[in-house]
Protein backbone atom coordinates (compact mmCIF):
# COMPACT_ATOMS: atom_id res chain seq x y z
CA UNK A 1 0.00 0.00 0.00
CA UNK A 2 1.18 3.46 -0.26
CA UNK A 3 0.65 6.57 2.48
CA UNK A 4 -1.00 9.53 1.97
CA UNK A 5 -1.01 12.29 4.10
CA UNK A 6 -3.24 15.53 3.63
CA UNK A 7 -5.71 13.09 1.78
CA UNK A 8 -8.57 14.87 3.28
CA UNK A 9 -7.97 17.91 1.74
CA UNK A 10 -8.84 19.50 -1.44
CA UNK A 11 -5.93 17.67 -3.74
CA UNK A 12 -5.01 14.95 -1.38
CA UNK A 13 -9.18 13.77 -1.84
CA UNK A 14 -9.00 14.08 -5.17
CA UNK A 15 -5.37 11.67 -5.54
CA UNK A 16 -6.66 9.25 -3.32
CA UNK A 17 -10.45 8.94 -5.38
CA UNK A 18 -8.77 9.07 -8.57
CA UNK A 19 -6.59 6.20 -7.52
CA UNK A 20 -8.72 4.19 -5.97
CA UNK A 21 -10.79 4.30 -9.62
CA UNK A 22 -8.81 1.73 -10.67
CA UNK A 23 -9.78 -1.57 -9.35
CA UNK A 24 -6.26 -2.82 -9.05
CA UNK A 25 -4.95 0.03 -7.25
CA UNK A 26 -2.88 -0.72 -4.04
CA UNK A 27 -5.05 0.32 -0.49
CA UNK A 28 -4.32 4.02 1.06
CA UNK A 29 -3.52 4.80 4.74
CA UNK A 30 -4.54 8.38 4.61
CA UNK A 31 -2.84 10.49 7.68
CA UNK A 32 -4.74 13.83 7.93
CA UNK A 33 -5.17 16.42 10.50
CA UNK A 34 -8.65 17.63 9.60
CA UNK A 35 -7.48 21.52 10.08
CA UNK A 36 -10.60 23.50 9.25
CA UNK A 37 -9.47 22.52 5.54
CA UNK A 38 -9.54 18.85 5.71
CA UNK A 39 -13.13 17.35 5.02
CA UNK A 40 -13.94 13.73 5.72
CA UNK A 41 -17.21 14.11 3.34
CA UNK A 42 -14.64 14.53 0.57
CA UNK A 43 -13.73 10.93 0.56
CA UNK A 44 -17.30 9.93 1.23
CA UNK A 45 -17.63 7.77 -1.48
CA UNK A 46 -15.13 5.69 -0.02
CA UNK A 47 -16.73 5.16 3.28
CA UNK A 48 -17.03 1.12 2.68
CA UNK A 49 -14.07 0.64 0.47
CA UNK A 50 -11.75 -1.33 2.29
CA UNK A 51 -8.60 -0.22 0.00
CA UNK A 52 -8.65 3.10 2.37
CA UNK A 53 -8.20 3.60 5.78
CA UNK A 54 -7.98 6.41 7.29
CA UNK A 55 -6.36 7.95 10.09
CA UNK A 56 -6.92 11.21 11.83
CA UNK A 57 -3.72 12.69 12.96
CA UNK A 58 -0.72 15.07 12.06
CA UNK A 59 2.30 14.40 10.23
CA UNK A 60 4.24 16.28 13.06
CA UNK A 61 3.08 13.50 15.38
CA UNK A 62 6.36 11.08 15.65
CA UNK A 63 5.21 8.18 17.75
CA UNK A 64 1.94 7.97 15.37
CA UNK A 65 4.04 8.43 11.78
CA UNK A 66 6.39 5.74 13.44
CA UNK A 67 3.89 3.27 14.22
CA UNK A 68 1.91 3.69 11.10
CA UNK A 69 4.81 2.90 8.81
CA UNK A 70 5.72 -0.01 10.94
CA UNK A 71 1.90 -1.01 10.68
CA UNK A 72 1.14 -0.28 7.00
CA UNK A 73 4.76 -0.70 5.40
CA UNK A 74 3.86 1.33 2.55
CA UNK A 75 5.82 1.09 -0.74
CA UNK A 76 5.74 5.32 -0.85
CA UNK A 77 4.47 8.08 0.73
CA UNK A 78 3.04 11.59 -1.01
CA UNK A 79 2.80 14.36 1.24
CA UNK A 80 0.11 16.44 0.50
CA UNK A 81 -0.72 17.73 4.28
CA UNK A 82 0.24 21.49 4.46
CA UNK A 83 -1.26 24.88 5.29
CA UNK A 84 -2.17 25.96 2.01
CA UNK A 85 -3.94 29.30 1.96
CA UNK A 86 -1.35 32.59 1.59
CA UNK A 87 -3.93 34.75 2.86
CA UNK A 88 -4.10 33.10 6.14
CA UNK A 89 -0.39 32.81 6.28
CA UNK A 90 -0.12 36.54 6.79
CA UNK A 91 -2.73 36.72 9.07
CA UNK A 92 -1.08 34.00 11.20
CA UNK A 93 2.00 32.38 10.01
CA UNK A 94 2.97 29.92 13.10
CA UNK A 95 0.35 27.05 11.70
CA UNK A 96 2.47 27.31 8.26
CA UNK A 97 5.56 27.46 10.07
CA UNK A 98 4.51 24.16 12.21
CA UNK A 99 3.21 21.63 9.72
CA UNK A 100 4.73 23.21 6.57
CA UNK A 101 8.72 23.21 8.08
CA UNK A 102 8.74 21.19 11.36
CA UNK A 103 5.89 18.09 9.97
CA UNK A 104 7.43 17.95 6.97
CA UNK A 105 11.11 17.52 8.76
CA UNK A 106 9.32 15.15 11.12
CA UNK A 107 8.06 13.01 8.61
CA UNK A 108 11.46 12.85 7.01
CA UNK A 109 12.81 11.50 9.78
CA UNK A 110 10.47 8.78 10.80
CA UNK A 111 10.39 7.56 6.73
CA UNK A 112 14.51 7.80 7.31
CA UNK A 113 14.29 5.75 9.93
CA UNK A 114 11.55 3.45 8.68
CA UNK A 115 13.28 2.81 4.69
CA UNK A 116 16.51 2.68 6.84
CA UNK A 117 15.50 -0.96 7.71
CA UNK A 118 14.01 -1.54 4.69
CA UNK A 119 16.05 -4.49 2.64
CA UNK A 120 16.38 -5.96 -0.99
CA UNK A 121 13.95 -4.60 -3.28
CA UNK A 122 11.07 -3.35 -0.96
CA UNK A 123 14.46 -0.77 -0.75
CA UNK A 124 15.26 0.29 -3.53
CA UNK A 125 11.63 0.56 -4.72
CA UNK A 126 10.66 2.86 -1.98
CA UNK A 127 9.56 6.40 -2.70
CA UNK A 128 8.60 9.57 -0.78
CA UNK A 129 6.90 12.25 -3.27
CA UNK A 130 7.13 15.90 -1.56
CA UNK A 131 3.87 18.40 -2.92
CA UNK A 132 4.79 21.28 -3.45
CA UNK A 133 3.76 24.38 -5.38
CA UNK A 134 5.58 27.11 -7.65
CA UNK A 135 5.25 29.87 -5.21
CA UNK A 136 8.65 28.79 -4.02
CA UNK A 137 9.94 30.67 -7.19
CA UNK A 138 8.25 33.92 -6.75
CA UNK A 139 7.14 36.62 -8.96
CA UNK A 140 7.65 36.87 -12.88
CA UNK A 141 7.30 40.13 -14.86
CA UNK A 142 5.36 39.79 -18.01
CA UNK A 143 8.20 39.42 -19.95
CA UNK A 144 10.17 36.87 -17.87
CA UNK A 145 10.43 33.12 -18.80
CA UNK A 146 8.03 30.72 -17.43
CA UNK A 147 9.60 29.25 -14.05
CA UNK A 148 11.77 26.15 -14.98
CA UNK A 149 12.83 23.84 -12.23
CA UNK A 150 16.29 25.87 -12.38
CA UNK A 151 15.07 28.79 -11.64
CA UNK A 152 16.13 30.29 -8.26
CA UNK A 153 14.19 29.93 -5.14
CA UNK A 154 12.78 33.37 -4.39
CA UNK A 155 9.69 32.96 -1.81
CA UNK A 156 7.93 35.92 -0.77
CA UNK A 157 4.71 35.09 1.68
CA UNK A 158 4.98 33.19 4.85
CA UNK A 159 3.26 30.55 3.03
CA UNK A 160 5.60 30.29 -0.12
CA UNK A 161 8.80 30.75 2.36
CA UNK A 162 7.44 27.63 4.27
CA UNK A 163 7.10 25.26 1.26
CA UNK A 164 10.42 26.50 0.41
CA UNK A 165 11.76 25.28 3.41
CA UNK A 166 9.99 22.02 3.10
CA UNK A 167 11.47 21.32 -0.28
CA UNK A 168 14.97 22.30 0.93
CA UNK A 169 14.44 19.69 3.40
CA UNK A 170 13.68 17.53 0.64
CA UNK A 171 16.48 17.78 -1.03
CA UNK A 172 18.95 17.80 1.93
CA UNK A 173 17.61 14.28 2.76
CA UNK A 174 18.36 13.14 -0.65
CA UNK A 175 21.59 14.63 -0.95
CA UNK A 176 22.55 13.95 2.29
CA UNK A 177 20.96 10.47 3.76
CA UNK A 178 20.38 9.06 0.00
CA UNK A 179 16.59 8.64 0.37
CA UNK A 180 14.97 8.36 -2.43
CA UNK A 181 12.52 11.39 -3.17
CA UNK A 182 10.85 13.25 -6.03
CA UNK A 183 9.47 16.85 -5.36
CA UNK A 184 7.02 17.97 -7.98
CA UNK A 185 6.11 22.25 -8.00
CA UNK A 186 2.80 23.03 -9.16
CA UNK A 187 0.92 25.44 -10.26
CA UNK A 188 -2.72 26.91 -9.04
CA UNK A 189 -5.17 24.07 -8.44
CA UNK A 190 -9.18 23.73 -9.31
CA UNK A 191 -11.60 21.27 -9.56
CA UNK A 192 -14.50 19.57 -7.12
CA UNK A 193 -13.69 20.07 -3.42
CA UNK A 194 -11.49 23.18 -3.55
CA UNK A 195 -12.59 24.66 -0.13
CA UNK A 196 -14.16 28.37 -0.77
CA UNK A 197 -11.32 30.75 0.29
CA UNK A 198 -9.96 30.40 -2.51
CA UNK A 199 -10.58 32.47 -5.64
CA UNK A 200 -12.11 30.14 -7.79
CA UNK A 201 -14.74 28.38 -5.69
CA UNK A 202 -15.08 31.43 -3.50
CA UNK A 203 -16.15 33.65 -6.79
CA UNK A 204 -18.96 30.54 -7.42
CA UNK A 205 -20.55 30.60 -4.28
CA UNK A 206 -20.64 34.06 -3.45
CA UNK A 207 -21.91 35.25 -7.20
CA UNK A 208 -25.01 32.14 -6.39
CA UNK A 209 -25.26 33.82 -2.68
CA UNK A 210 -25.75 37.61 -4.71
CA UNK A 211 -22.78 38.78 -2.41
CA UNK A 212 -19.68 40.73 -4.01
CA UNK A 213 -17.10 38.78 -6.06
CA UNK A 214 -13.95 39.97 -4.45
CA UNK A 215 -10.75 40.85 -6.53
CA UNK A 216 -7.72 42.00 -5.46
CA UNK A 217 -6.04 45.58 -6.80
CA UNK A 218 -6.28 45.88 -10.15
CA UNK A 219 -7.19 42.25 -10.90
CA UNK A 220 -4.21 41.78 -13.34
CA UNK A 221 -2.26 39.55 -11.55
CA UNK A 222 -1.64 36.35 -13.53
CA UNK A 223 -1.62 32.92 -12.30
CA UNK A 224 -1.39 29.22 -14.21
CA UNK A 225 -4.24 27.26 -13.85
CA UNK A 226 -4.25 23.43 -13.78
CA UNK A 227 -7.69 21.19 -13.32
CA UNK A 228 -6.97 19.17 -10.20
CA UNK A 229 -7.28 15.30 -12.24
CA UNK A 230 -4.54 16.72 -14.09
CA UNK A 231 -2.19 17.28 -11.27
CA UNK A 232 -3.17 13.75 -10.10
CA UNK A 233 -2.37 12.13 -12.89
CA UNK A 234 1.28 14.39 -12.97
CA UNK A 235 2.15 12.72 -9.52
CA UNK A 236 1.02 9.69 -10.31
CA UNK A 237 3.38 9.95 -13.38
CA UNK A 238 6.34 11.03 -11.50
CA UNK A 239 5.95 8.67 -8.65
CA UNK A 240 6.02 5.63 -11.00
CA UNK A 241 8.74 7.01 -13.44
CA UNK A 242 10.43 10.41 -11.71
CA UNK A 243 13.82 10.23 -11.53
CA UNK A 244 15.11 10.13 -7.56
CA UNK A 245 16.40 13.52 -6.48
CA UNK A 246 14.75 15.46 -9.04
CA UNK A 247 12.03 17.70 -9.19
CA UNK A 248 9.22 18.38 -11.67
CA UNK A 249 7.49 21.23 -12.48
CA UNK A 250 3.52 20.84 -12.87
CA UNK A 251 1.42 23.68 -14.99
CA UNK A 252 -1.42 23.47 -17.18
CA UNK A 253 -0.04 26.07 -20.06
CA UNK A 254 -3.19 28.05 -18.97
CA UNK A 255 -2.25 31.58 -17.86
CA UNK A 256 -5.16 34.08 -17.17
CA UNK A 257 -5.49 37.28 -15.57
CA UNK A 258 -7.90 36.72 -12.60
CA UNK A 259 -9.85 39.52 -13.69
CA UNK A 260 -9.88 36.84 -16.46
CA UNK A 261 -11.13 33.80 -14.52
CA UNK A 262 -13.71 35.82 -12.69
CA UNK A 263 -15.81 37.00 -15.90
CA UNK A 264 -15.66 33.65 -17.27
CA UNK A 265 -16.97 31.93 -14.25
CA UNK A 266 -19.40 34.76 -14.60
CA UNK A 267 -20.09 33.85 -18.26
CA UNK A 268 -20.43 30.03 -17.28
CA UNK A 269 -23.01 30.86 -14.55
CA UNK A 270 -24.88 33.67 -16.91
CA UNK A 271 -25.44 30.53 -18.47
CA UNK A 272 -26.00 27.44 -16.54
CA UNK A 273 -27.89 29.36 -13.29
CA UNK A 274 -28.94 33.20 -14.43
CA UNK A 275 -30.11 35.58 -12.30
CA UNK A 276 -33.23 35.75 -11.38
CA UNK A 277 -32.92 39.44 -12.34
CA UNK A 278 -31.56 38.58 -15.54
CA UNK A 279 -28.55 41.03 -15.32
CA UNK A 280 -25.13 39.36 -15.17
CA UNK A 281 -23.11 37.94 -12.43
CA UNK A 282 -20.68 40.36 -13.14
CA UNK A 283 -21.90 43.05 -11.98
CA UNK A 284 -21.55 41.11 -8.70
CA UNK A 285 -17.25 42.19 -9.19
CA UNK A 286 -16.43 44.38 -6.90
CA UNK A 287 -12.51 45.61 -6.41
CA UNK A 288 -10.91 45.42 -3.03
CA UNK A 289 -7.73 46.13 -1.43
CA UNK A 290 -4.52 44.03 -2.51
CA UNK A 291 -3.02 41.38 -1.01
CA UNK A 292 0.53 42.46 0.99
CA UNK A 293 3.25 41.30 -0.72
CA UNK A 294 0.97 40.04 -3.70
CA UNK A 295 3.00 38.18 -6.68
CA UNK A 296 2.13 39.50 -10.03
CA UNK A 297 2.86 37.00 -12.17
CA UNK A 298 3.25 32.47 -11.92
CA UNK A 299 3.81 30.96 -15.12
CA UNK A 300 5.18 26.98 -15.40
CA UNK A 301 7.59 25.87 -18.19
CA UNK A 302 5.97 22.33 -17.84
CA UNK A 303 8.63 20.56 -20.44
CA UNK A 304 10.78 18.67 -17.91
CA UNK A 305 7.94 16.59 -17.00
CA UNK A 306 6.62 16.23 -20.83
CA UNK A 307 10.10 15.50 -22.26
CA UNK A 308 11.27 12.78 -19.23
CA UNK A 309 7.75 11.11 -18.60
CA UNK A 310 5.70 12.14 -21.37
CA UNK A 311 3.50 13.97 -19.07
CA UNK A 312 0.60 16.95 -20.34
CA UNK A 313 -2.43 18.18 -18.84
CA UNK A 314 -5.89 16.63 -20.37
CA UNK A 315 -7.92 19.84 -19.59
CA UNK A 316 -7.86 23.02 -20.81
CA UNK A 317 -9.08 25.84 -18.51
CA UNK A 318 -12.32 26.01 -20.75
CA UNK A 319 -13.30 22.68 -20.35
CA UNK A 320 -12.09 22.52 -16.67
CA UNK A 321 -13.62 25.47 -15.45
CA UNK A 322 -16.99 23.70 -17.42
CA UNK A 323 -16.85 21.09 -15.63
CA UNK A 324 -15.91 22.91 -12.11
CA UNK A 325 -18.72 25.26 -11.71
CA UNK A 326 -21.07 22.71 -13.04
CA UNK A 327 -19.83 20.44 -10.07
CA UNK A 328 -20.06 23.25 -7.65
CA UNK A 329 -23.90 23.67 -8.81
CA UNK A 330 -24.51 20.25 -8.81
CA UNK A 331 -23.42 19.56 -5.01
CA UNK A 332 -25.14 21.81 -2.56
CA UNK A 333 -24.83 19.20 0.20
CA UNK A 334 -21.25 19.22 -0.15
CA UNK A 335 -21.25 22.99 -0.05
CA UNK A 336 -23.72 23.21 3.24
CA UNK A 337 -21.10 20.95 4.80
CA UNK A 338 -18.51 23.34 4.29
CA UNK A 339 -19.74 26.65 4.68
CA UNK A 340 -19.49 26.82 8.37
CA UNK A 341 -19.49 29.65 10.89
CA UNK A 342 -15.15 29.10 11.31
CA UNK A 343 -15.98 29.70 7.40
CA UNK A 344 -18.26 32.64 7.80
CA UNK A 345 -15.73 34.35 10.20
CA UNK A 346 -12.53 33.61 8.07
CA UNK A 347 -14.83 35.71 5.51
CA UNK A 348 -15.41 38.28 7.57
CA UNK A 349 -12.26 38.71 8.75
CA UNK A 350 -10.49 39.11 5.42
CA UNK A 351 -13.39 41.13 3.54
CA UNK A 352 -14.63 43.27 6.51
CA UNK A 353 -13.19 46.11 4.53
P1 LIG B 1 -5.75 21.97 1.52
O1 LIG B 1 -5.52 23.10 2.45
O2 LIG B 1 -7.04 21.88 0.79
O3 LIG B 1 -5.57 20.58 2.29
C1 LIG B 1 -4.52 20.35 3.19
C2 LIG B 1 -4.84 19.09 3.96
O4 LIG B 1 -3.75 18.83 4.85
C3 LIG B 1 -6.09 19.18 4.83
O5 LIG B 1 -6.87 18.02 4.68
C4 LIG B 1 -5.56 19.32 6.24
O6 LIG B 1 -6.43 18.81 7.22
C5 LIG B 1 -4.28 18.52 6.13
N1 LIG B 1 -3.29 18.91 7.14
C6 LIG B 1 -2.90 20.17 7.49
N2 LIG B 1 -1.99 20.13 8.48
C7 LIG B 1 -1.75 18.80 8.73
C8 LIG B 1 -0.88 18.11 9.61
N3 LIG B 1 -0.08 18.77 10.44
N4 LIG B 1 -0.90 16.77 9.61
C9 LIG B 1 -1.73 16.08 8.78
N5 LIG B 1 -2.57 16.69 7.93
C10 LIG B 1 -2.58 18.03 7.89
O7 LIG B 1 -4.52 22.01 0.51
P2 LIG B 1 -4.46 21.59 -1.03
O8 LIG B 1 -4.86 22.75 -1.85
O9 LIG B 1 -5.14 20.29 -1.19
O10 LIG B 1 -2.89 21.41 -1.19
C11 LIG B 1 -2.27 20.14 -0.93
C12 LIG B 1 -0.78 20.28 -1.16
O11 LIG B 1 -0.52 20.73 -2.48
C13 LIG B 1 -0.11 21.32 -0.24
O12 LIG B 1 1.13 20.82 0.13
C14 LIG B 1 0.03 22.55 -1.13
O13 LIG B 1 1.14 23.33 -0.72
C15 LIG B 1 0.27 21.90 -2.47
N6 LIG B 1 -0.15 22.70 -3.64
C16 LIG B 1 -1.41 23.23 -3.72
C17 LIG B 1 -1.80 23.92 -4.87
C18 LIG B 1 -3.18 24.50 -5.01
O14 LIG B 1 -3.45 25.21 -5.99
N7 LIG B 1 -4.13 24.23 -4.10
C19 LIG B 1 -0.91 24.06 -5.93
C20 LIG B 1 0.38 23.51 -5.80
C21 LIG B 1 0.74 22.81 -4.67
O1 LIG C 1 0.43 28.64 -7.29
C1 LIG C 1 0.08 27.56 -6.47
C2 LIG C 1 -0.66 28.06 -5.26
O2 LIG C 1 -1.95 28.45 -5.68
C3 LIG C 1 -0.75 27.02 -4.14
O3 LIG C 1 0.55 26.73 -3.70
C4 LIG C 1 -1.60 27.56 -2.99
O4 LIG C 1 -1.76 26.56 -2.01
C5 LIG C 1 -2.96 27.94 -3.54
O5 LIG C 1 -3.75 28.50 -2.52
C6 LIG C 1 -2.81 28.94 -4.68
O6 LIG C 1 -2.32 30.21 -4.19
P1 LIG C 1 -2.91 31.60 -4.70
O7 LIG C 1 -2.65 32.62 -3.69
O8 LIG C 1 -2.48 31.87 -6.11
O9 LIG C 1 -4.48 31.18 -4.77
P2 LIG C 1 -5.80 31.99 -4.37
O10 LIG C 1 -6.96 31.20 -4.89
O11 LIG C 1 -5.81 32.40 -2.95
O12 LIG C 1 -5.68 33.30 -5.26
C7 LIG C 1 -5.58 33.24 -6.67
C8 LIG C 1 -5.40 34.66 -7.17
O13 LIG C 1 -6.63 35.37 -6.96
C9 LIG C 1 -4.33 35.45 -6.44
O14 LIG C 1 -3.69 36.33 -7.35
C10 LIG C 1 -5.11 36.24 -5.40
C11 LIG C 1 -6.44 36.50 -6.10
N1 LIG C 1 -7.62 36.61 -5.22
C12 LIG C 1 -7.83 35.63 -4.29
C13 LIG C 1 -8.90 35.66 -3.44
C14 LIG C 1 -9.12 34.61 -2.40
C15 LIG C 1 -8.53 37.64 -5.39
O15 LIG C 1 -8.35 38.51 -6.27
N2 LIG C 1 -9.62 37.68 -4.55
C16 LIG C 1 -9.83 36.76 -3.57
O16 LIG C 1 -10.83 36.89 -2.83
Amino acid sequence: MIMVTGGAGFIGANFVLSWLMSPNAEGIVNLDKLTYAGNLANLETLEKDARHTFVHGDIGDKLLVAQLLEEYRPRAIVNFAAESHVDRSIYGPADFIQTNIVGTFNLLECTREYWGNLLGDEKRQFRFHHVSTDEVYGSLSASDHAFRETNPYEPNSPYSASKAASDHLVRAWFHTYGMPVVTTNCSNNYGPYHFPEKLIPLVILNALDGKPLPVYGDGQQIRDWLYVGDHCSAIREVLANGRLGETYNIGGWNEKANLEVVNTICKILDELKPRADKKSYTEQITFVKDRPGHDRRYAIDASKIEKELGWRPAETFDTGIRKTVEWYLDNPTWVKGVVTGSYRDWLDKQYRN
